[in-house]
């Protein structure tokens, strides 16, 4: 594994870590989720993210129990939603989530997206108050713009925003226009989740690139210059800007091991181009995340 620095914390995390999006939904699919989870963790993919949204608590509890007995080991991620970013409902959420997990400390706290019914002054005062008492290492958010970013900095006083989750890959380069040179600027982690193209029902979304499409082909064919897949391809793009990290989700152990190896080697500049003439660039001006 390659690690980061988180937000300029000194604490290093894994460059390629685990999402947890639809676990916990089929109760005949938790052993293979755990397995999943447990088989990462062991390749050293320590970075957990999860949710109190994913499945109404159901992947939190999944990932307790395949961290139960290597707590210390990992990195772990969960997020507030939006509807219980008040001030009372932040703490309480943050306790449901630790019962759940089966810990008594998340290394990093994120609000999930930016909420129209609390003000983020009130939720950044929360995510102080699990700080200095020990139940949360690091406050981080997800879904926020550069101005979002600077009202919670501002929130915060001496803490700080340690990490902005966002969507990022090949058919929604979004960030590239701003919140990625911010983040960069700010020392804040950018972690890109959905690496592999959101799912049809999440954004009307555009999933990976089909087999026999024109755009599987440019993928397949830089690829099969240096041993990798499509996917390794996807995932070292996004792994090409110096301390993004990425959590994919990836049930099938087949998956893991496929995403592990798409470390340690670099696209050439000729192929990023290649990359760019296919999977356009945002036009400058194009709107911002509009989450
Ligand atoms: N903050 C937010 O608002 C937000 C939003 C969305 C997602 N997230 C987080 O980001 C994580 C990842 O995003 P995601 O779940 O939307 O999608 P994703 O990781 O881009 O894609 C997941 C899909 O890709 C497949 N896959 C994984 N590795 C593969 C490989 N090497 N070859 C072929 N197929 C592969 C998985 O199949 P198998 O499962 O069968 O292996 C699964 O169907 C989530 O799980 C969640 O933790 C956060």
């Amino acid at each position: 594994m390659i690690y980061t620095d988180l937000g300029g914390t000194g604490v290093q995390i894994p460059r390629i870590g685990q999402g947890t999006w639809t676990y916990g939904e089929q109760k005949n699919e938790a052993k293979e989720e755990v397995k999943a989870l447990r088989y990462g963790i062991e390749h050293g993919m320590t970075l957990i993210d999860t949710a109190e949204e994913y499945a109404n608590g159901g992947a939190e509890r999944i990932v307790g129990e395949a961290i139960h007995d290597c707590r210390k080991e990992i990195f772990l991620t969960t997020k507030v939603s939006a509807k219980n970013c008040s001030y009372e409902g932040v703490i309480s959420a943050a306790e449901r989530s630790l019962e759940r997990l089966g810990t008594t400390y998340i290394d990093l706290y994120l609000q999930h997206w930016p909420s129209q019914q609390h003000e983020l002054e009130e939720t950044m005062r929360a995510m102080i108050y699990l700080v200095e008492n020990g139940m949360v290492n690091y406050i981080g958010v997800s879904n926020f713009t550069p101005e979002l970013l600077e009202e919670a900095h501002r929130a915060l006083g001496n803490h700080v925003i340690v990490c902005n989750q966002v969507g990022y890959h090949l058919y929604d380069r979004r960030i590239e226009n701003n919140v990625l040179p911010f983040c960069k600027k700010q020392g804040v982690t950018l972690m890109a989740y959905s690496p592999f193209g959101y799912a049809p029902q999440f954004f009307g979304g555009q999933g990976f690139p089909e087999q026999g499409s024109a755009d599987r082909a440019v993928l397949e064919d830089i690829g099969s210059k240096y041993g990798k897949t499509a996917y390794q391809v996807a995932l070292n793009w996004i792994l090409r800007h110096e301390g993004i990290v990425t959590i994919p989700k990836a049930k099938n152990i087949i998956h893991i091991e496929s995403n592990l190896e798409a470390l340690g080697w670099d696209l050439p500049a000729e192929d990023l181009a290649e990359i760019d003439r296919n999977f356009p660039k945002p036009l400058d001006g194009m709107p911002l995340q509009t989450y």
